[in-house]
């Protein structure tokens, strides 16, 4: 039987309407409503449409989302001084520095000016520190890195809020975007988790092993359909543009879905997935960082 298709477009419109509702709440009780801002150096085409997609989606959920485009030539010393006033302005609650930034320019640095309070992609050490030491239970105004965030609410969707303790979980990739804070948020359901990369020796193997597979790889269908598990929850991160021959491209994700949809249980379709329940973390996070300075 063909597996269940999990459906990360309509999950993320269900999580964008639950904050737009709390949203208008936010911007009645304070006369302010909840303000994101994006902050985008160079000129990437694909990097470019994610950002406009985020602040798009923010108007949308009644989030004042802002576009800051900087130069492909800036330095560290001005976007670092572009935060210290995003990090003052009572209007920012979120602010968001589009990744990968130029290779001249200090990205630690940068992640680590931005105040806690506002990094709604929750790569500040200090919100890094506070996921992964925390323990069961997420504490409520903890910032959590979007990507791995949504992953987990797509398997608690697929698989109950239970049905994750005891499960192993294979996570491909040790980014610091996915791969380990993902690894840190399974282990906080219950799961066991093995984290693989590029070094891990008979990776197919190891895959089959998996009742919970997250591919955050970045290689077109690498992984294949005899590398998962009969039965296996497959959640694919990856967002490749490849060729079609016909001079058109396609995005295809990190798993080869024609192969995987005979095996898996369930698996998130690319576009589609991830994706979107990702931006519609950032925008829960924005409110998050907003309702918590008001406290
Ligand atoms: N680039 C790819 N994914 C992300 C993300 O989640 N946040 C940021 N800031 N940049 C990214």
């Amino acid at each position: 039987m063909a597996a269940r298709i999990i459906d990360g477009k309509a999950e993320a419109a269900r999580l964008r309407a639950a904050v737009r509702d709390e949203a208008a709440a936010f911007t009645t009780r304070h006369g302010l409503a909840p303000g994101l801002r994006v902050i985008i150096v160079g000129d990437d085409p694909a990097s470019r449409a994610y950002v406009r997609t985020k602040t798009r989606m923010a108007a949308e959920a009644g989030i004042a989302g802002e576009l800051i485009e900087l130069p492909e030539t800036s330095t560290t010393v001005e976007l670092l001084s572009r935060i210290e006033r995003l990090n003052d302005d009572p209007a920012t609650h979120g602010i968001l520095v589009q990744l990968p930034l130029p290779a001249h320019m200090d990205a630690e640095a940068v992640l680590r000016a931005i105040d806690p309070g506002k990094d709604v992609d929750g790569f500040h050490p200090l919100n890094v520190g506070r996921l992964f030491s925390a323990g069961r239970s997420l504490p409520e105004d903890l910032l959590v890195p979007c990507t791995p965030w949504g992953c987990l609410h797509l398997l608690r969707t697929t698989l109950g809020s239970d049905g994750l303790a005891g499960c192993h979980a294979v996570v491909i990739g040790r980014s610091n975007i996915v791969g380990k804070p993902m690894a840190a948020l399974l282990l906080g359901a219950d799961c066991t988790v093995t984290v693989a990369h590029s070094r891990t020796r008979d990776l197919p193997e190891l895959c089959r092993r998996a009742d919970i597979l997250v591919a955050a790889i970045g290689r077109a269908e690498m992984v294949r359909g005899d590398w998962i598990k009969p039965g296996a929850v497959v959640i694919d991160v990856g967002i490749n543009r490849v060729a079609t021959g016909d001079g058109g491209s396609r995005l295809v994700g990190d798993v080869a879905f024609a192969e995987a949809i005979r095996v898996a249980d369930a698996i998130t379709p690319v576009p589609g997935g991830v994706g979107p329940v990702t931006v519609a973390c950032l925008l829960r996070n924005t409110l998050i960082a907003a309702q918590a300075s008001t406290r």
